[in-house]
Order: C-alpha cells, then structure tokens, then sequence
C-alpha cells in the first residue's frame, strides 16, 4: 500500500487501538520487503515496548493483534520469501490474481456500494503445483501477513474442547489485514465425507464450515486441497473464487524450464527434453533441473551437459513409480 495511504489509516485510527496496531504491523512489514531491516527492527521494538505498560497507563495500546496462545499450536506465522519472480502461473491465473488485488485495494469503495469483495478463494489441483507456493506469493505481493492454520492439528486440539479457540481465529482474521491460509483442506474436507468418523469430529468439521460462511476477512482466506471434482459441493460454494493449479501443458514446461536454467550454462537446449516431462508436476520437473545443475557442481564442470539432465529424468521416472506402488500400498 502507497506511504501516504497508510499513514492516513494511521492516523484516521486515532484512539482505535486494534486498528493502530494493525496498521503501524503493515508499515513495519513493508519497510521489511523493502529490506529497510534497521528501521523495521526498530519500529517494531516501539510497538512492542509499548505494549508492556501496565494496564492502568493513560492512553494504553492495545496489545498487537496477535494469534492467542491457545491457537499458537496450530497456527503459525510464515514470513513469505518468495515473490512474484518465483512463480509460473498461466495467463488465466494472472488475470484471476490481478482482478483480486485491484479488488481489494478498492475494497472500501465496493463495499460502500454495498457489494461484496471477493475474499475467499479455494486453490486447487494436483499436488506440486503451486498452491502452497502461491499462497506465500500472493499474500508477500498483497503486503499481507500470512497465517497458516494446521489442520491436522487445530482438529485434533479442538476435539473435545469448546469452540473458543477457532472462534478465535475467525475473530483476528476479521480485524487484522491478513491472510489466513488453510493448507491441506482436504484433511477438512475428508473427515467430514468419512462417515465412519466419529460423530464428534463431523461435528466439529461442520462448526468449522460455518465459521467460514460467516466471516467477512480484513484480507483473505485462502484455501488449497488435492482433491478435484471430488470436493464436495458443499465446501466449493463457501468460495467466492475456485483457482486451478493444473501441471504444466507442453509451454508452461518450457517457460519453467527455461526460467530455471535462467542463470545456468549448458551446453545443450534443455527445452528440446521438454516432451519426455509432459505429465509431471512443477515440483517435479524443478527436481530435474536442479540435480542436473547438481551433477555438474559436483563434478566441478561449468556447463550442464545432456547426460546431466537424462539422468535426472530417468531418475525423477523411477521416483515416480515408487511413489506409484507405494499409494497402491497404503
Ligand atoms: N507454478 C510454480 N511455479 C514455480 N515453482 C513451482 C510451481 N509449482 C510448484 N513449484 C515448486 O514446487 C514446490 C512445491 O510446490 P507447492 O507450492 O508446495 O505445491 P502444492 O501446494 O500445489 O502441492 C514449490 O515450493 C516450488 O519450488
Ligand atoms: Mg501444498
């Protein structure tokens, strides 16, 4: 977000302390992306300081907005790493992703007309694809601080406990400018079909449903699963926008290999293999290329030869066919 619109919010949210502290977190995160370390560390040590004053001093901040204790467990914090530069996504994607971000940066104006802004989107498709990358990208480039719920983890925690603690979450997604990612949503989305579950776990799956219906975030909530067409219908309608992360067609395979060769010398065209790697994911054909690269840094070789890459290939082949038999396994 533009300096000037931020310190507006900044001060507009005079005497709101939540919102103080949600908008000083935000100035402090882009002075991060934007590598000022020194000025971030110490704005942050400000804000933190001020937040240990006794409850009876005048004028108190509120504490910053954080995860509460009890959902500590199953939530965490993940500072992107990766941007825009480290993602292939279709044309299609970029237009979705584009159209989301101006939406949101006009989110006021929208509302005010009282319509809706999309907020919620389901990120599917094969595993190796891009969607949990995607999450991290999308949230860095939007300028938001990404939370990652553990599915496994919040369910198990909230069996036989009360609601309170994933209300919780609901409640800071609802004030704090973020975005909250439910990775694996399958996980949800399965317990819920299983019907030899236990009633209490269905129980808390649809409570969790809910929580989705209901909340309107002060960002986005993002949520990724494997499963395709076989996610049923009732979770898909909870979504403002289902994305698709297919694997790549014969061009995106030659853009990524491309991209991942950008700074390698070869002395071969690494595209010319493209069609043996048709059918395999992102997270595969990265794999290739980077033990082939591997192979000549290890034997001390500038450029990266055919041979490199084959070998590579046969290997990620036999890879894949483990991982085959071992599915039929379990
Ligand atoms: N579309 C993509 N563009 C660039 N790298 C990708 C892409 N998809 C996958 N990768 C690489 O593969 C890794 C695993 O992908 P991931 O995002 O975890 O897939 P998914 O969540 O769909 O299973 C990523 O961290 C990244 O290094
Ligand atoms: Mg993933």
């Amino acid at each position: 977000m533009a300096r000037g619109e931020l310190m507006k919010r900044l001060l507009a949210s005079y005497g709101r302390d939540e919102e103080f502290r949600a908008v000083a977190e935000q100035i402090i995160l882009e002075e991060e992306q934007k590598n000022n370390k020194v000025l971030a560390r110490s704005l942050r040590k400000t804000l933190d300081n001020s937040s240990h004053r006794p409850a009876t001093a005048p004028k108190m901040l509120a504490p910053l907005i954080h995860f509460p204790d009890a959902a500590d467990d199953f939530v965490e914090r993940v500072e992107p790493e990766r941007n825009k530069h480290d993602i292939v996504l279709s044309e299609a994607n970029v237009r979705v992703f584009l159209g989301l971000m101006r939406e949101f940066r006009r989110g006021e104006d929208i509302r005010r007309r009282g319509l809706p802004v999309r907020s919620k989107l389901l990120f599917c498709g094969p595993p190796g694809c891009g969607k949990t990358l995607c999450a991290e990208v999308f949230a860095a480039e939007m300028g938001l601080p990404l939370f990652v719920v553990k599915i496994d983890r919040l369910i198990s925690s909230y069996l036989g406990e009360t609601a309170a603690n994933v209300r919780k979450i609901f409640e800071f997604a609802r004030k704090q400018p973020c975005a909250l990612f439910f990775d694996e949503f399958d996980a949800l989305a399965r317990s819920r079909d299983d019907t030899s579950e236990h009633n209490e776990l269905r129980r808390v799956v649809n409570s969790l449903l809910i929580f989705i219906d209901r909340l309107r975030p002060n960002g986005f909530l993002i949520a990724a699963s494997n499963l395709d067409q076989s996610l049923d219908p009732a979770i898909w309608r909870r979504f403002d926008e289902v994305i698709w992360f297919d694997k790549p067609d014969r061009p995106m395979i030659e853009r990524f290999v491309k991209f991942k060769f950008k700074n390698v010398e070869a002395s071969f065209d690494p595209l010319e293999h493209a069609k043996a790697l048709e059918g395999y994911s992102y997270a595969e054909i990265e794999r290739v290329c980077i033990s082939a690269i591997k192979s000549a840094i290890i034997e001390r070789r500038k450029q990266v030869r055919e041979n490199d890459f084959k070998r590579a290939i046969a290997d990620e082949t036999r890879r894949r066919s483990g991982t085959a038999r071992l599915s039929k396994i379990s």
